[in-house]
């Protein structure tokens, strides 16, 4: 029987249901449901949340259509080269195959779990036209250290597209992720920062003409009504609804950042004397925690303990059991291996976390814990 489940996000929904009920129902009575007043509020507030300087969000479908947006607007053709992880969601690399560039995977560094981006400079070739690193579970890719190296190489036509969707709401010396590159792609996958309920996702940017290009992929390649100006646009919008539900939850993503924060923090003294890691923090970055995950000393079977765990009622995820590049789909683009991330795949666990938790639940997730250790 299992007494503390991964996640629920009708727990997690219900905190704020009667606000959610109230934008939704405006929604519907306005009887404009895609690309109106809603989704333009929207994006305007979370604009406005990334960076106080200039900067466009423009709503889509998903996380994975954000990046694919913005590899299009980067002009990504068939056959260039884009870096990226395999330690990462699958999307992240779908979204790069999709329009047709080849993935090149560069390995992460073993205490941050991100893109070690001193590697990144050996993966660069002439053919290689866009990075994508992933702000994983919360932490962030050092995207200033990886625009510097661009500079001394003498290589910033390459574009960087930050995959910010479990990140977002973090910050490196105090830039929000997804502004410190050329674009920031977000997702609002239902578990994510925040959540819609349903698909959805965005895209920020400070350039005024990669927004207006940006207007066009989303909605059929049109500049207005029944006028394309690009060709390979597709429909990618964000529907009035969600955007109307994430409006709300955008008001208060940043106290929930801060309460994860915090609970990242008990979890971490909790468990501290175990044989076990947490993923370490990039230097100058302030985490948005999406997902609390332990690895577990290489001295135990993390599939048994997985078992064991949930025997005694703790249900734990892995984000991911499989990296990437050894997917059946993707194996073609990596002929070597990724020691560092290989071996982290076979020892993480996901925790129960999020912003509804109360310290007592955590202590009983600790308790479990340290009984099947
Ligand atoms: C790192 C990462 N990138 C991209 C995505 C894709 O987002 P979506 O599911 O909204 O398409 C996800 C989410 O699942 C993700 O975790």
């Amino acid at each position: 029987m299992v007494q503390i489940p991964f996640l629920s996000l009708k727990r997690v929904n219900e905190i704020i249901e009667p606000e959610i009920n109230e934008a939704v129902k405006d929604v519907i009575d306005s009887g404009w449901y895609i690309m109106g007043e809603a989704c333009q509020k929207f994006e305007k507030n979370m604009a406005s949340d990334l960076s106080k300087e200039s900067g466009f969000v423009i709503g889509c479908n998903s996380g994975t259509d954000a990046i694919c947006l913005a590899l299009k607007v980067a002009e990504i053709k068939p056959d260039d080269e884009v870096i990226t992880v395999a330690n990462t969601a699958i999307p992240t690399v779908s979204a790069i195959v999709s329009v047709g560039a080849v993935p090149v995977f560069v390995e992460i560094d073993a205490n941050t779990w991100v893109m070690d981006v001193q590697q990144v400079s050996e993966a660069i070739t002439p053919r290689t036209k866009a990075i994508v690193p992933v702000h994983l579970y919360g932490n962030m890719v050092d995207v200033s250290a990886l625009k510097k190296l661009l500079l001394n190489l003498g290589r910033e036509d390459i574009t960087i597209i930050e995959d910010c969707a479990q990140a977002q709401g973090a910050a490196l010396q105090g830039k929000q992720a997804g502004t410190i590159g050329d674009f920031g792609a977000y997702s609002f996958y239902p578990s994510k920062n925040i959540g819609a309920m349903g698909d959805g996702g965005a895209i920020f940017t400070k350039s005024a003409i990669a927004y207006q290009q940006l207007k066009m992929y989303h909605n059929y390649g049109q500049k207005d009504r029944y006028n394309a100006l690009v060709a390979g646009g597709v429909n990618s919008r964000l529907d009035e609804i969600q955007a109307a539900i994430l409006d709300v939850k955008l008001k208060y993503m940043h106290n929930w950042n801060r309460y994860k924060y915090k609970l990242m923090k008990k979890y971490r003294e909790l468990l501290q004397d175990l044989p076990i890691k947490f993923q370490a923090i990039t230097a100058g970055c302030e985490p948005a925690w999406h997902l609390c995950v332990i690895s577990l000393d290489k001295s135990y079977n993390r599939d048994d303990v997985q078992v064991k765990l949930l025997n005694h009622g703790l249900q734990t995820l892995i984000h991911y059991p499989n990296p990437v590049h050894l997917q059946k789909a993707f194996k073609k683009y990596c002929q070597y291996s990724l020691p560092v991330t290989e071996s982290l795949t076979k020892t993480i666990l996901s925790l129960p976390f999020n912003y509804v938790m109360q310290e007592e639940e955590l202590e009983q997730v600790a308790q479990i814990i340290r009984k099947c250790l």
